[in-house]
């Protein structure tokens, strides 16, 4: 026996007298009903008062006392964890205050037999006359070490006469702390009762011999908290949970019970240690933020947690948005929520607006019994007759004082004193959560010691336990029915609530202007069914429940509206382009560029590449501004289109080619008769194999209109789908129509390399080439980057339109852009009435002189662009410059001779006549000059468009310095 244990048992002794002397000396006109129990702490005290120990009893003289050691947390201290500089606070926020009171008062009704509560208690003096009960109350302090601490003084005290030993415990709260204290106690021979310890750890008999609780698990408030969750279609649900035996619990039991009731109930939960510094707040909130849940379930500790916590999450904007739910499980407890006062407008009151705690609950309050007349309404349930007994002690000073003393006192702590929390009137007006468990737990361990000391045989722990078990009455939280297995109460006899709290606007504002929260019991779960009292209100301060996720948002891949408009801008530019040059064609149709250039191919130019304009209008399209029937329209329009406008550009202008090679490159100038049906063939044939391979394609393969998802969000959701032409089996048709259309514009290039020495008078060879050119470069590079941009519809789309623009504004322009400047030049110079030279080298390309064409088109007989075969041309010239070097040469020789003779007769034909040999010097010249251009060869030829013969130009048979044929 150490001085210390010494000293406390001085301390308890003389503190006792002190109290009973000076409290009945106060208190003798209303003697309350503790006094008794005041009675049997002193009963061992008194001289000559024999104390011993039989089984868990302690036998003073003839009374047996059992005595109950009550774990519960009824203070914290904040601060340092060492004792100085610390400040000690109350614990009230689970009601551990009215919980002691109803132990006490459950012990004077077993005492005294007074059934007003449980009738059951009325017989105990009856069948055990000697057994009695008292109490300690030992500060658990939420903490385990401390509780330990407790347990181990109090199973290590060993002289009943000096200190009362322990029949049983009750407590603690937290389960982190009932835990181990039950190893310890189950070891010692101990029974346990746990005190709202939730943890379904705790259901173990093997590592808990001896502990059972009345209150149920957290296995059976977990299916009520999933249950509630899925009444308002919540899916997705984030759990925050303390790392200890309570919170792992709990989440184990939420998950099992939501893979029973709702399985399609996404729960994700993240551990929160229950020592947690500010920065492991951060991240926890961090990480709950993180799953953009909406719905949050809080296994957390007010005391510890809440202010920290829910700070926290507000900042981080995922509390007190109005979308941001918050529910917790009992670690919240109604006491700490309507106590605390707020700013308005602080993250707290913000964040605790609309939350909800769900919680095993004793009873609820009738509203019957909410007024303060017992005497006129007889309460019905025990229940509401245990917190009208609770609210009697707050008219009983000596009750009050019997309870102050028995609280645990702080030398360390000067300043700490829980009893001013008794001068509050309305402290006792509820019984909080914990005292209608804690008054059934001391009626049951009570009426079972009864029984089993009236059996004859002296308490023993085990059984002790075993028949507590057993034990069923109808108590102040229900019919009492433990599960014999697990000594933990049956989930199905027990009730659950739902606490609503809600901003307190009605009273009350403070001096400071602070606002305070209200609990409400909104719904009731009993039965395996959730009532509703009141509508539930949510953060929102609606009582519509918020989506339980973020609004899903689906990026459909739509074209992108710029990407839109530039696509139709596009289309449409080549559509109007090929209206225009049409026109342009029908209206200078007489003219000699446009009718040595065909009409009738130009006008099929425009054709097709007005079809190409289409088809780029078409990609313009899609679900996002059309129907998908509309969508499925464009994807069979599009290669149409796109397929018939290419291949009728690209045969008018092969054939174009074709046709001038064919009269031109022929050495012998007979006389060969190409149709317009002749060169048209090649086209026909191109034309039809398009059309034949997209009629197959349409019948056997139909293109449909597909939008696919492409990705999911977190959440399982479509956030990505895509929206395209699947053109199924569509391969061998694609490949057919791309060989024979690049085929054609390879054939057509051919063709232009063919005429390459063939120039004609508007160089339309050329221009052909380079637009067959400038497609197949675009094909080149286009095509392979069609196929890369397929994932981005936008950039697909634009692709697809950039190159079918590029062939079709390449066809347009490199034809008509020349034409329409030749026609313009030309009718300048019939106006400016320049008188051109035969024919001018310009960069290469003879330029038929205006004149001529004038007199050629006055006499109606030339239809055909001018061709000028440069091989020809080039021996022509040649040999003509060798002609003309010879008559050079004679001459020269002639000038030689004659100036020989005049220098010999120049005296005679001086004096005959000076002038007349000048005139005929003169006129020789002249007639040479002639005599040399009209050396010819008569190469000319001109080809009438309406016959389409070639013949040789009979008009103009020797005064062109070229070959001239005219075959367009
Ligand atoms: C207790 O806390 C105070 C203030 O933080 C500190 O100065 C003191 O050293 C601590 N004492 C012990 C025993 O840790
Ligand atoms: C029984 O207990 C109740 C509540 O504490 C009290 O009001 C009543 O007076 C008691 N009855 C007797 C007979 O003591
Ligand atoms: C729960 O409520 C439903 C209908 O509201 C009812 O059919 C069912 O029997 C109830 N369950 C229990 C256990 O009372």
């Amino acid at each position: 026996m150490s001085l210390l244990t010494a000293l406390q048992r001085a301390l308890l002794v003389i503190s006792s007298i002190l109290f009973v002397q000076t409290t009945c000396a106060s208190a003798t006109t209303s003697e309350g009903s503790f006094s008794q129990l005041a009675f049997y702490d002193e009963l061992r005290f008194e001289e000559g008062a024999t104390v011993t120990r039989q089984g868990n009893l302690d036998v003073v003289d003839d009374v047996s006392i059992c005595h109950l050691a009550t774990l519960l947390p009824l203070s914290s201290v904040e601060g340092d964890h060492n004792d100085t500089g610390s400040t000690r606070t109350p614990f009230t926020t689970l009601g551990s205050f009215r919980g002691a009171a109803a132990m006490m008062l459950a012990m004077s009704h077993l005492n005294s037999g007074n059934g007003s509560i449980i009738p059951e208690l009325a017989q105990t003096p009856q069948t055990c006359p000697q057994l009695r009960f008292t109490m300690e109350l030992l500060d658990s302090q939420l903490d385990e070490r401390k509780a330990i601490d407790h347990v181990i003084g109090m199973v290590q005290r060993n002289d009943p006469k000096d200190q009362p030993l322990p029949c049983a415990f009750v407590g603690s709260y937290r389960s982190a702390v009932s835990m181990p204290t039950s190893i310890i106690t189950g070891l010692q021979g101990y029974p346990q009762w746990a005190a709202m310890s939730t943890s379904s750890a705790l259901d173990n008999p093997d590592q808990f011999p001896l502990a059972g609780r009345l209150n149920p698990s957290d296995d059976g408030t977990a299916v009520a908290a999933i249950l509630f969750f899925q009444s308002i279609q919540v899916q997705h649900l984030a759990v925050l949970h303390t790392s200890d035996a309570y919170g792992n619990a709990y989440v184990n039991g939420l998950i099992q019970a939501a893979a029973i009731h709702a399985p399609s109930m996404q729960i994700l939960s993240v551990d929160l240690p229950f020592h947690a510094s500010e920065e492991i707040i951060q991240r926890r909130v961090a990480k709950l933020k993180a799953t953009g849940f909406r719905y949050f379930f809080g296994i957390i500790f007010d005391a510890v947690h809440y202010d920290p916590l829910m700070s926290e999450a507000v900042r981080q904007g995922i509390a007190g948005t109005g979308e941001h739910q918050w529910i917790f499980s009992d670690g919240v407890g109604v006491g700490r929520m309507i106590g605390a006062k707020h700013k308005p407008g602080s993250p707290l009151l913000a964040a605790s607006r609309g939350t909800g705690m769900i919680t095993a609950v004793g009873g609820l309050l009738k509203n019957a019994v909410e007024e303060d007349h017992p005497s006129q309404q007889q309460p019905t349930s025990p229940y509401d007759r245990l917190a009208l007994a609770l609210r009697d002690i707050q008219n009983n000073p000596y009750d009050l004082s019997y309870l102050s003393f028995k609280l645990p006192h702080y030398p360390e702590h000067p300043d700490y004193d829980a009893s001013i929390l008794f001068a509050d009137p309305e402290f006792f007006h509820e019984p909080g959560l914990l005292a209608p468990f804690l008054y059934d737990t001391v009626a049951a361990i009570g009426l079972a010691a009864c029984q089993e000391v009236a059996s004859g045989i002296t308490l023993a722990g085990d059984k002790h336990y075993q028949r507590t078990l057993q034990t069923n009455f109808d108590g102040a939280t229900g019919r009492v029915v433990l599960n014999p297995e697990t000594g933990t109460r049956e989930a199905t006899s027990a009730l659950f609530s739902l606490t609503n709290f809600v901003q307190d606007d009605t009273n009350n504002m403070d001096p400071d202007g602070n606002v305070g929260i209200r609990a409400v019991v909104a719904n009731v779960f009993q039965n395996g069914n959730w009532t509703t009292l009141e509508p539930y209100i949510f953060n929102d301060g609606s009582t519509v429940p918020t989506l339980d996720l973020p609004p899903s948002k689906v990026d459909a891949n739509y074209i992108h509206t710029a990407a839109r408009a530039l696509i139709l801008f596009f289309g449409c530019s080549i559509m109007i382009l090929s209206m225009a040059f049409a026109t342009w064609t029908k209206l200078h149709s007489s003219d000699r560029v446009v009718r040595a250039s065909q009409p009738v191919f130009l006008f099929i130019i425009c054709i097709g590449t007005f079809f190409m304009g289409v088809s780029v209008l078409l990609l313009s399209f899609d679900d996002a501004v059309l129907r998908s029937i509309g969508c499925q329209a464009a994807c069979i329009g599009f290669p149409w289109a796109l397929c018939l406008g290419f291949a009728l550009t690209a045969s008018a202008l092969f054939t174009k080619t074709h046709r001038i090679n064919l009269i031109v490159n022929q050495r012998q100038f007979r006389r060969v008769a190409v149709t317009a049906l002749d060169v048209m063939k090649p086209m026909f044939c191109l034309v039809g194999i398009n059309a034949l391979t997209l009629i197959l394609w349409n019948a056997l393969n139909p293109a449909e209109w597909v939008r696919e998802t492409t990705d999911y969000d977190a959440f399982g959701r479509p956030s990505h789908s895509i929206a395209y032409c699947s053109y199924e089996g569509a391969i061998p048709y694609i490949i057919t129509l791309a060989i024979t259309n690049v085929g054609a514009i390879f054939y057509a290039c051919y063709e232009a390399y063919v005429a390459r020495d063939v120039s004609t008078e508007y160089a339309e060879s050329e221009y052909i080439f380079k637009s067959m050119a400038t497609v197949l470069v675009v094909c080149f590079i286009g095509i392979p980057m069609a196929f890369v941009t397929e994932e981005s519809t936008t950039v697909h789309r634009c692709t697809l339109a950039a190159v079918i623009s590029a062939c079709s504004l390449s066809f347009q322009l490199y034809i008509f852009v020349p034409k329409i400047k030749f026609n313009r030049q030309a009718i300048r110079d019939v106006h400016g009435n320049s008188n051109n030279t035969a024919s001018r080298r310009q960069s290469g390309v003879f330029r038929v002189s205006s004149t001529r064409s004038l007199s050629s088109e006055s006499t109606g007989e030339e239809f055909g662009v001018r061709v000028f075969n440069r091989k020809h041309r080039e021996t022509d010239l040649v040999s003509e410059v060798h002609k003309l070097k010879k008559q050079n040469m004679k001459l020269q020789m002639e000038i030689n001779t004659l100036k020989a003779g005049r220098d010999e007769s120049s005296l005679e034909l001086t004096r005959q006549n000076s002038s007349k040999s000048v005139t005929f010097d003169e006129s020789s010249m002249i007639e040479t000059t002639s005599c040399s251009i009209g050396h010819r060869s008569l190469r000319s030829i001109a080809v009438s468009e309406a016959e389409s013969i070639i013949t040789i130009d009979p008009l103009h048979p020797d005064d062109e310095s070229n070959l001239d044929v005219a075959p367009f």
